[in-house]
């Protein structure tokens, strides 16, 4: 049973009431967003049998998913093992800026340690239930490494395309995991115009964010979780006053967004959170299209050391936007220093190892904070991207090196 209806075009809005398409805009080429019958999961569904299944998966959001769970039945657990991330009441870090009701969404704990679990794992079961068995796609990192993870417990083969500079750690994840991987000497937009080439040229499915609509449907479980985890008896789902996200191409605020959005056409949340997208100041191009109150986007080669943020020209960058002008929030810059400072802080107050671009949601938080963007009181989610442990180089960075020692004297 899916209540999947098609695709509109978030360029040219175009729809296109033929759920099987898997790429862009048959008609511009912009990127699709996936459209359901909300009246019918309205009539249909029961909020509460879903807010409290047993599953505690992504998969228990099945009606408004564009693939049907029930395909994960011939592969192992390991799909299932995605969501159900925590949402961690930071009373420490909210006590030093004075705020009484911030919380940490953590999905550093997914499979692969990063958020792009969500996004790969829907891509990789759409992958299942149509047949394709390789799958592209073009990375910072994170949507690799989850990429090569997810595709492993389904037997589907990975072909990576990453800029020069990634992480250690990540790549260690995706080889581990089986990819191919190319480091492609360039930017990272030179590896997603590669990775587009080499797809269309060997007929892979590509998963990069932003063309393949299936990355937004994966992403949007955490906006549902986590109305889901600050529901009740009596409001099963229910949705912050503020999310604060780190952005790069734009997907994961985009995402949170419509997971929210989703709710909000069924009538299970009254009003939206309001969205504040907190961006690198060395990646530039996303913010100052918001600032001219456009949605084209130049290319303006990104130098921030938060790997995951490092983005060139937005891939998702106009649905972004949108998150953030329709809910009446704000976009906020996070320069590489107080990225690092930040990092410092969620792990000696919250015990949260963050690599740099998911601790700049920490330094996003404060500044909303102290402008009166968003008040003390307030009901603050900020989401955690990616976990530190893949960055070990700007942990050392943050944190100092460790003193060598013999005797006790030396202490
Ligand atoms: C750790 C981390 N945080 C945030 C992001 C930003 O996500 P998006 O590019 O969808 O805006 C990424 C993307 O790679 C990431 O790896
Ligand atoms: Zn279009």
């Amino acid at each position: 049973m899916t209540y999947h209806t098609g695709f509109t075009c978030v360029a040219c809005g175009a729809q296109h009431a033929d759920p099987s398409l898997a790429g862009p805009c048959p008609s511009c080429g912009g990127n699709l967003d996936a459209t359901y019958d909300y009246a019918r999961i309205t009539r249909e569904i029961d909020p509460r049998a879903i807010a409290g299944s047993a599953d505690r998966s992504i998969w228990r959001f099945g009606p408004f998913l564009p693939v049907n769970p029930a395909v994960l039945a011939g592969v192992g657990d390991g799909l299932r093992r995605v969501g159900d991330s925590p949402l961690l009441h930071a009373r420490r870090l909210g006590a030093r800026v004075g705020a009484t009701n911030l919380w940490l969404k953590d999905d550093s704990r997914l499979p692969s340690s990063s958020f792009k679990d969500r996004a790969s794992a829907m891509v990789v079961a759409r992958a299942l239930e149509t047949g394709r068995n390789v799958i592209a796609t073009a990375s910072s990192g994170n949507a690799a490494a989850a990429l090569a993870a997810m595709a492993a417990c389904a037997g589907v083969e990975t072909v990576i395309f990453v800029p020069r500079g990634t992480p250690e750690g990540k790549l260690a994840q995706m080889l581990v995991h089986g990819a191919r991987v190319y480091i492609v000497d360039g930017l990272y937009d030179d590896a997603v115009q590669l990775c587009d080439q080499a797809c269309r040229r060997f007929g892979w499915w590509n998963r990069s964010t932003g063309v393949n609509p299936y990355t937004r449907e994966g992403k949007k479980t955490a906006g549902l979780e986590i109305a889901a985890q600050l529901g009740d008896a009596t409001h099963p789902f229910r949705a912050p006053d503020a999310v604060v996200v780190p952005v790069g191409d734009g997907n994961i605020i985009s995402g949170v967004y419509k997971g929210f959005r989703d709710l909000l056409s069924v009538g299970w949340i009254p009003r939206l959170p309001r969205f504040y997208a907190v961006t690198a100041t060395l990646a530039p191009s996303l913010i100052r299209a918001w600032r001219a109150g456009i949605e084209t986007f130049d290319l303006v080669p990104a130098t921030t050391i938060a790997g995951g943020i490092s983005v060139d020209r937005p891939n998702d960058g106009a649905m972004a936007i949108r998150a953030v002008r329709e809910t009446g929030g704000d976009f906020i810059e996070a320069t590489d220093g107080e990225m690092l400072e930040a990092m410092g802080e969620l792990a000696r107050f919250e015990g949260v190892f963050a690599e740099p671009a998911s601790a700049a949601g920490w330094v996003g938080v404060k500044k909303a904070l102290a402008s009166g963007r968003i008040g003390g009181a307030e009901c603050v989610v900020q989401q955690l991207t990616g976990s530190g442990l893949k960055d070990t180089r700007s942990a050392l960075q943050a944190a100092g090196k460790p003193t060598v020692v013999k005797t006790l004297e030396e202490l």
